[in-house]
């Protein structure tokens, strides 16, 4: 197992990506604690998945943009289990539409969930990590954080900030053995990409060289691997999931 006995902490791990990432972590070994916003049903199977590989789970709900409460759930994390290993920052959401028919609220509330919400998660993480000297943080970011299009400019603000974060975390962190890493993923079968999915129709194979739209699991075994031993020597770097969608090649 790749994360025997490891205690992880994944927000937004009640749908889609982070669900994902969740319980693939506790398949590899790790006791794991995640955060929700509002669906309490969704995440209740979530906790059942975990406990049926034989691991132990909390689930917490919690808004990301509330910098209390992200160091109350940090603080029932190592009150549960003494410590905190892995940490992955994974809720978002989208508020997708043209730049000038956004509301001041379209745009702050993508920014304080997707950049500000993994900066407080990190900020309390990284001072147990620090007394630890271990620690791997992974952002989930999205190709939009380099490749922002039409109707995304909050959304891809947020994720180019988040990409810049890592790397001068990164930076910070490393020297007491704590890494930093972010995924970016393209399209991925999840409720947030229904939309533009159902849009896109069959065009998706056109689009998408791998010709098909990503799945959760696929996002959740490049988590797995940087969380593991096998990237102990990886951090400040960006991996983009995306089955060549950025490559923008094959039409
Ligand atoms: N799907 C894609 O194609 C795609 C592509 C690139 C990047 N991403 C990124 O991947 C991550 C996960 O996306 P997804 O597609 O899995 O989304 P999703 O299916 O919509 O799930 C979002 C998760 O985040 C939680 N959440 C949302 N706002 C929150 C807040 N303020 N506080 C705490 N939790 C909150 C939700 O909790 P509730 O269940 O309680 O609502 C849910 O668990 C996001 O950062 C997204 O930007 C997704």
């Amino acid at each position: 197992m790749r994360l025997a006995d490891r205690v992880a902490l994944v927000t937004g791990g009640s749908r889609g990506i982070g669900r994902a990432i969740a319980i693939a972590f506790a398949s590899e070994g790790a006791n794991v604690a995640f955060v929700y916003a509002r669906n309490a049903e969704a995440a209740g199977e979530v906790v059942r998945e975990i406990e049926s590989r034989g691991r132990e789970a909390l689930a917490v709900q919690a808004d990301v943009r509330d910098f209390s409460a992200c160091r109350e759930v940090v603080d029932r994390v190592v009150e549960r289990w003494q410590r905190l290993d892995i940490l992955v920052n994974n809720a978002g959401i989208i508020r997708d539409k043209l730049f000038l028919q956004m509301e001041e609220a379209d745009w702050r509330d993508v920014i304080e969930t997707n950049l500000i919400g993994a900066m407080n998660f990190s900020r309390v993480a990284a001072e147990i990590m620090l007394k630890q000297r271990f620690g791997k943080i992974i952002n989930v970011s999205s190709v939009a954080g380099a490749y922002g299009g039409k109707g995304q400019v909050n959304y891809a603000a947020s994720k180019g900030g988040l990409n810049a974060f890592t790397r001068a975390l990164a930076t910070e962190l490393a020297a007491r053995n704590i890494t930093v890493n972010a995924i970016a993923p393209g399209l991925i079968e999840t409720e947030m990409s229904e939309a533009v999915r159902n849009l896109l129709g069959g065009e998706i194979r056109k689009l998408v060289p791998l010709r098909r739209a990503g799945k959760p699991e696929d996002v959740a075994e490049l988590a797995v691997f940087l969380a593991s031993p096998a990237a102990d020597y990886i951090t400040g770097q960006v991996f983009t999931i995306d089955g060549g969608l950025s490559l923008g090649g094959i039409r």
